[in-house]
């Protein structure tokens, strides 16, 4: 039994960094944690030196102390592998292990994840330094779980080396077997580009257009995921022989280019987060649009909860955001540490790791706060933060209990690679994924990420009411068949623009279009066209409901006898023209719409399709707060019981309005009818 996401706790815990204090402060450092309420300190992601100061020398005298010190305190430890920041010795001495950039220039020492995966050398190191670190400390009873690494890409997630170059031929061979398959999958004929050997195969370089064949650019990514997680492989393996059974395996944030569902799968327990929600309020504008700010975290909770549905957060904001280089943000205000906690919780954070103990005073996160300042005198922020963990203790009732939704956004890498590297098909991909969540969210209506893994089956998708899948321009035999048993089992389904027009190289296909959705979607393409800005906004007409057709359209057409035309274009030289198609397909219905779904079309399609405001005849909320729902059990009514997490990210209260009783977590009260939410408030009603 792993001690933290386990199904019995919700607990708190801080990112400590011992090597940046003196001795005589950690004693008072735990102390003061655990009266706080922290119960749990990640340490050690960039101490290489502190275990293999020159290479071949080790010394553990360091973590030995600390390790002892805290299994006296009582201090819960997760222990991290520090290959994130490779020592000058190493990187001097075997210059190959460095990253670098597109031309070739390599990335020196002297900031952080400057290594590359597949130098041999590097993985050699690697091997060497998570061996003789899990050997020795891996019974350490203060342990409970290790951190592989530190944010895997985070920073860069392109890999230029030499090395690199050798592992992506290797990776072809393994892919493609011989080099004509590579030069047809790739369409190396289109500009000469064939290769005659090998060794003239390279990673994307610099080229005189910018631009680079994008079927080696889709493999390339592909290749950059699989090296992250062979890589990251190779460490669990290493921890794995030598920690103790209970103790868990971790690794921490999201970046690009990851297959993260292969890698939980490979190596890790359980997947760990770092929400900096604050980045909402940076002076260079993080956030795309103003009433949205931090509540866009949610969305990035809601990728996590896609590998591990109960996870942990690593890294929780409790201070102000800054490098001496970049990003500058305001530190939280009264009440908004509470709110992201809680805003993690909700959306299935089980572990609330705060980052950092204290701010470091020298470095390049001089203005990354933590909780306390330089001084380490007491603060709010440290108030705030205990005032939480009081709060946990009456919520501990929500261990065990999951995020719970019946709509479903489905996803899968083939095509966030290509829409990465293809602008015709990011842009509406874009458009859809900001529409979509901000419709969610203002609708109340809690979603999930949905990844279609290899190993998905229909049943997986059951428990949802109605899918978008919206711009799947890659499709495979695979996915369809799991999509149309889906539908065929009564499920809803809703395809948008630019559907089924390429394979999985990323080639375009000469089937009609969509390809291998037309059967499905009783769908079929004969034309189609970019909005460009001088045709304004293109509108459609579904019934009552008139909303936009972004980015792209589709002139559609029925095609089979269960397929009609629901909506059509009400603009442009195609007005009249059919925008969108319903398919009865078995038990369910299929729906393809030509554009891309910006906010007013993604909420018609919630409300005609009954799946917005799930709780409307519960709660009735503003658009500023948010409802995510956790449930244990099953759902409220059946057997099980749901918690509603209502979250007020403005800085002025809000009203809102129970319509019928509601038992409040935390102050075991009954509450109903009309009630103000403070500033930044947060509240947990409870439902049987
Ligand atoms: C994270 C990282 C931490 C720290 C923090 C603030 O990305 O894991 O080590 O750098 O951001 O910049």
């Amino acid at each position: 039994m792993r001690k933290l996401i386990n199904g019995t706790g919700i607990d708190l815990g801080v990112c400590y960094y011992p090597e940046h204090w003196n001795r005589d402060c950690w004693a008072e450092d735990l102390d003061r944690m655990l009266a706080a309420g922290l119960k749990t300190v990640r340490v050690a992601e960039f101490a290489w030196s502190l275990i293999e100061p020159m290479e071949g020398e080790y010394t553990y005298e360091f973590f030995d102390s600390f390790l002892d010190l805290a299994a006296e305190k009582g201090m819960q430890v997760i222990f991290c592998t520090p290959t994130a920041t490779p020592p000058a010795w190493l990187t001097e001495k075997y210059p190959e292990v460095l990253n670098a950039d597109i031309t070739g220039t390599l990335y020196r020492h002297g900031s952080r994840r400057h290594y590359n995966y597949n130098s041999p050398v590097y993985r050699e190191k690697t091997r060497n330094i998570v061996e003789v670190s899990a050997a020795h400390y891996g019974k350490h009873p203060a342990i409970v779980g290790w951190q592989l690494d530190n944010e895997f890409n985070c920073e860069n997630d392109r890999f230029y080396s030499d090395s690199d170059s050798s592992a992506f031929r290797v990776f072809l061979q393994k892919r493609y077997g011989t080099l004509e398959d590579l030069n047809r999958a790739w369409g190396t004929v289109f500009w000469n580009q064939t290769y005659t050997d090998w060794s003239q195969v390279d990673v994307p370089r610099k080229t005189n257009t910018g631009a680079v064949n994008p079927h080696r650019v889709l493999d390339f990514y592909r290749f950059i995921s699989d090296s992250v997680n062979s890589y990251a492989r190779l460490q669990a393996d290493i921890v794995r022989k030598y920690k103790k059974p209970e103790d868990f395996i971790t690794t921490n944030g999201m970046f690009g280019n990851i297959d993260y569902q292969r890698m939980e799968k490979e190596s890790l327990d359980v997947l760990m987060y770092d929400s900096y929600p604050n980045f909402g309020y940076a002076l260079d504008g993080f956030s795309p649009e103003d009433f949205m700010k931090d509540r866009w975290s949610s969305r990035s909770l809601a990728e996590v909860r896609a590998v591990s549905p109960n996870f942990g957060i690593m890294e929780q904001q409790s201070g102000a955001n800054g490098w001496n280089t970049s990003m500058e943000a305001p530190t939280p205000r009264p009440g908004q540490i509470t709110l992201w906690t809680m805003q993690s919780i909700a959306h299935g954070a089980d572990y609330i790791s705060y980052f950092r103990w204290r701010t470091c005073t020298f470095g390049t996160e001089i203005y990354w706060h933590g909780i306390l300042d330089y001084s380490g005198r007491e603060n709010r922020r440290l108030q705030e933060i205990a005032r939480i963990s009081g709060m946990l203790g009456q919520m501990q009732e929500l261990a065990g209990s999951g995020y719970e939704a019946k709509v479903g956004i489905l996803k899968d890498y083939d095509n966030v690679w290509d829409a990465q590297q293809d602008r015709w098909h990011g842009r509406v991909e874009q458009i859809s994924q900001n529409g979509l969540f901000s419709a969610l969210q203002k609708t109340h209506t809690p979603f999930d990420y949905v990844y279609l893994k290899d190993e998905i089956q229909p049943e997986d998708l059951k428990r949802y009411d109605l899918l978008f899948y919206p711009h799947a321009g890659i499709l495979t035999a695979e996915r369809m068949a799991v999509l149309e048993q889906y539908v065929a089992a009564g499920g809803k389904l809703v395809m948008g623009c630019r559907t089924g027009y390429k394979d999985i190289c990323g080639r375009c296909v000469t089937e009609y279009l969509p390809g291998m959705a037309a059967k499905l979607t009783g769908t079929d393409i004969p034309e189609y066209s970019l909005v460009a800005p001088d045709d304004g906004t293109i509108m459609v007409r579904w019934e009552e409901e008139t909303f936009e057709a972004a980015g792209f359209n589709d002139l559609l057409a029925a095609a089979g006898e269960n397929a009609e035309v629901v909506g059509t274009y009400a603009s442009s030289y195609y007005a009249g023209e059919p925008a969108l198609i319903r398919n009865r397909f078995g038990e369910g219905e299929a729906y393809y719409f030509g554009g891309a779904f910006a906010e007013d079309a993604a909420r018609a399609f919630l409300k005609k399709l009954g799946a917005g405001e799930p709780y409307g005849d519960i709660l009735e909320l503003p658009e500023e707060c948010e409802l995510a729902v956790r449930t244990k059990g099953g759902t409220a009514g059946n057997g099980g019981k749901s918690y509603l997490f209502v979250l007020n990210y403005r800085s002025e209260a809000q009203s809102i309005r129970l319509k019928k009783p509601l038992k409040n977590l935390l102050t075991k009260e009954e509450e109903e009818g009309e009630r103000s939410l403070e500033k930044y408030g947060v509240r947990v009603y409870e439902i049987n």
